[in-house]
């Protein structure tokens, strides 16, 4: 089987497009490079320059390469820049969707991995976030991911496919220092970002109710994320048609302060973050339950969040000489 990785020369893409390789699958890369770093590839991959939202480039890539399956990452992905500009992210996140899936119809492509986020639940009142919790997205960003697990369980059922909607929660690490996170959009490397212009990390608000009153997530190493993936794509493989939504976390809260302390230690800083007023929208707590995954697949993620904050930082020191207090 090929499979076709849209945005596989992004952050997680390219740890995607690495696991599945590894794994002995054939894998054809499509990227416009608005975000992705090429060299993060391995060789076995062939890229294909050009967007996922291409109709004709798409029937070319299906055609070409006999794609048997589809893993699509590529999307907009900053929270504010979505309120900023929520038509450039309906038309990128949902319009650019629902072309693809044309393509991919027409091309009788039967398997659909579709990359979703916990941003779809906003800010739910739960313990556990399960599949089952009601999905209020808060900001555009949250919207497309919704509307597009519509567009993906429609499609699949229409049209006989195959398709699995995985809801990220925070993803951080790196399975290599070359593969890292160049953005600074996600919590560790807006930390690391301070430390290394000498400032101290900053927490937002430490009067929620939590155990030390700063907010509670989920974190979910890249690695074990793009492992969950190769799980998924041999799942549909098996099963034909159906559709498999699933969170994709670990199960455990870890507080915005022990994220600190962690990344203190690991960059061996000693400045203490500061605490700065509650940003708009965050919910104190957002933790995943990881049962249905397991149950499914039986998928658990391996790694810790020390791992995940160690090798997250060995990739920034890479890509930001001279950041090692
Ligand atoms: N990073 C996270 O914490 C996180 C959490 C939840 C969900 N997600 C989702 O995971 C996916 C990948 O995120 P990431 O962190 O790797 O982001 P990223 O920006 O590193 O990767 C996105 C990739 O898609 C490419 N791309 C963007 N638009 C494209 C288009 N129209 N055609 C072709 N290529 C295009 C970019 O060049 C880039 O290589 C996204 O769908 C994102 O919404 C990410």
């Amino acid at each position: 089987m090929t499979w076709l990785i849209t945005g596989g020369a992004g952050y997680i893409g390219a740890h995607v497009a690495r696991a599945m390789v590894a794994a002995g699958e054939r894998v054809v890369v499509l990227d416009d490079r608005s975000s992705g770093v090429v060299d993060r590839l391995p060789d076995a991959v062939t890229l294909v320059e050009g967007s996922a939202s291409d109709r004709a480039l798409l029937d070319r890539v299906l055609a070409d390469h006999a794609v048997s399956g589809v893993v699509h990452l590529a999307a907009k992905k900053q929270v504010g820049e979505s309120v900023e500009k929520p038509l450039l992210y309906y038309r990128e996140n949902v319009a650019g969707l629902a072309v693809l899936l044309e393509a991919v119809v027409a091309a009788g492509v039967r398997r659909f991995l579709f990359s979703s986020s916990a941003a779809v639940y906003g800010v739910p009142d739960v313990d556990l976030i399960t599949e089952e919790t009601p999905c209020l997205p808060i900001n555009p960003y949250g919207e497309t991911k919704l509307t597009g697990e519509w567009l993906v369980r429609a499609t699949g059922k229409a049209h006989g496919l195959s398709t699995a909607c995985l809801r990220y929660f925070n993803v951080a690490g790196a399975a290599a220092p070359e593969l890292a996170d160049t953005g600074v959009f996600n919590i560790v490397p807006m930390m690391f970002e301070r430390l290394t212009h000498g400032e101290a990390p900053r927490i937002f608000g430490d009067d929620y109710p939590t155990p030390d009153g700063t907010c509670i997530r989920d974190y979910i190493h890249v690695a074990d994320l793009a492992e969950a993936h190769l799980a998924v794509a041999r799942r549909l493989d098996e099963t034909g048609a159906g559709d498999l939504t699933l969170n994709v976390g670990r199960g455990e809260g870890v507080s915005v302060r022990e994220l600190a302390d962690v990344i203190g230690e690991v960059t061996g800083s000693d400045l203490k973050p500061v605490v700065e007023p509650r940003r708009a929208g965050d919910a104190p707590k957002a933790v995943a339950s990881a049962a249905r995954i397991t149950g499914e697949l039986g998928w658990t993620a391996r790694r810790s969040v020390r791992e995940m904050v160690e090798s997250a930082w060995e990739g920034w020191c890479l890509h930001h000489p001279g950041a090692r207090p």
